[in-house]
């Protein structure tokens, strides 16, 4: 297996090793359309290790991961575990409630104090945006953002473009319709900046009360469009990914009430219908956790369309994949 993205300082092109700072994963805007090929290439080398009886490779023996999470998660804490892990990398997981920082240890601190025990990558979810790019700024250890607040979750869009792929086949010219809670999601940032690198085309839908602001300027600055009218995209969509309504970053009221929410923007059964009616290929995908009779119908979510589980599946491989990139640190070796 060969690296050229992502990797620990060095990469190889062509039999010729040039020097490249590339040390952490922060934004999906750190990564060239090169760059996310050689992750997804990889990440479906690592996928077949999913399914083999004894799911580990040697790779990262003697490499220490620390998952440092300051925010809630399933999908992406026990993914990058076991991406460690199957990579036979030693992982430890901390979460802020069960730390120091309960007694009121300061980030920094916090970070120094793991980055000193010699860990190799800092795996890390915060509530602030930037957080994960001002650690990679404090400490030797590779950083990878699990998602820092409203602005990225660079892997969560690995795992989305490589899941929509594997079905839809290459996402140049494809329609992907992103819908939901804009303006606290920090998925839609790192898809749009992934699915534009790919070449898909990208239709953001949400109410006015929750589009970024901004978003007009940066839809001409970047070639997305913008609508508030699902059910005039649907139809021409091969892909709608479905955003959850996140309630727990909302303090006033950005929908009159979750009924209308629904009637407006949720992946009603009918809604599913009109999409399969117009395209009997297209695929539905929810990042997780989802509101299931809020923005997705059990219809939907459940529906053979639904890659929901396959996005799930994805991670763990996808994950692999960037800390084999990042921590391989020897060029060609076969993994
Ligand atoms: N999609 C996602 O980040 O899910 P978790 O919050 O469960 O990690």
């Amino acid at each position: 297996m060969t690296t050229t993205a992502l990797t620990a300082g060095r990469t190889t092109t062509g039999g010729a090793t040039t020097a490249r700072p590339r040390r952490h994963l922060l934004s999906s805007a750190d990564l060239s359309r090169e760059q996310v090929r050689e992750l997804l290439d990889t990440a479906a080398e690592m996928h077949a290790v999913q399914k083999r009886e004894v799911k580990k490779l040697p790779t990262l023996r003697g490499r220490t991961v620390v998952n440092l999470f300051f925010e809630d998660s399933t999908r992406t804490r026990s993914s990058f575990e076991i991406a460690g892990k199957w990579l036979s990398a030693d992982v430890i997981n901390i979460s802020g409630k069960g730390s120091s920082t309960s007694k009121g240890e300061s980030l920094r601190d916090t970070v120094m104090t793991v980055a000193a025990m010699g860990v190799d990558a800092l795996v890390m979810r915060h509530s602030a945006s930037g957080a994960a790019h001002q650690v990679s700024q404090w400490v030797d250890a590779h950083v990878v953002n699990a998602g820092d607040g409203t602005h990225e979750h660079p892997t969560q869009a690995l795992l989305d473009a490589y899941t929509m792929e594997h079905r839809l086949g290459s996402l140049e010219g494809r329609h992907v319709a992103i819908v939901g809670d804009l303006t606290h999601s920090r998925v839609v940032r790192s898809n749009l900046i992934t699915l534009r690198t790919l070449g898909a085309k990208v239709t953001l839908v949400a109410p006015p009360t929750l589009m970024p602001s901004g978003i007009r300027a940066w839809s001409e600055r970047d070639g997305f469009a913008i609508g508030h009218d699902l059910d005039a995209v649907l139809p021409t969509a091969d892909a709608v990914m479905m955003l959850r309504v996140q309630r727990e970053r909302m303090s006033g009221g950005f929908f009159p009430t979750a009924r209308e929410y629904t009637v407006g923007y949720g992946l009603t059964r009918a809604r599913l219908d009109a999409l399969t009616a117009a395209n009997p290929d297209a695929v539905i995908c929810h990042p997780g956790p989802m509101n299931r009779g809020l923005e997705i119908a059990a219809d939907a979510a459940d529906a053979a369309q639904s890659l929901v589980l396959d996005q799930v599946s994805a991670g763990v491989a996808v994950r692999m994949s960037v800390l084999y990139h990042l921590l391989a640190g020897s060029e060609g070796e076969d993994a």
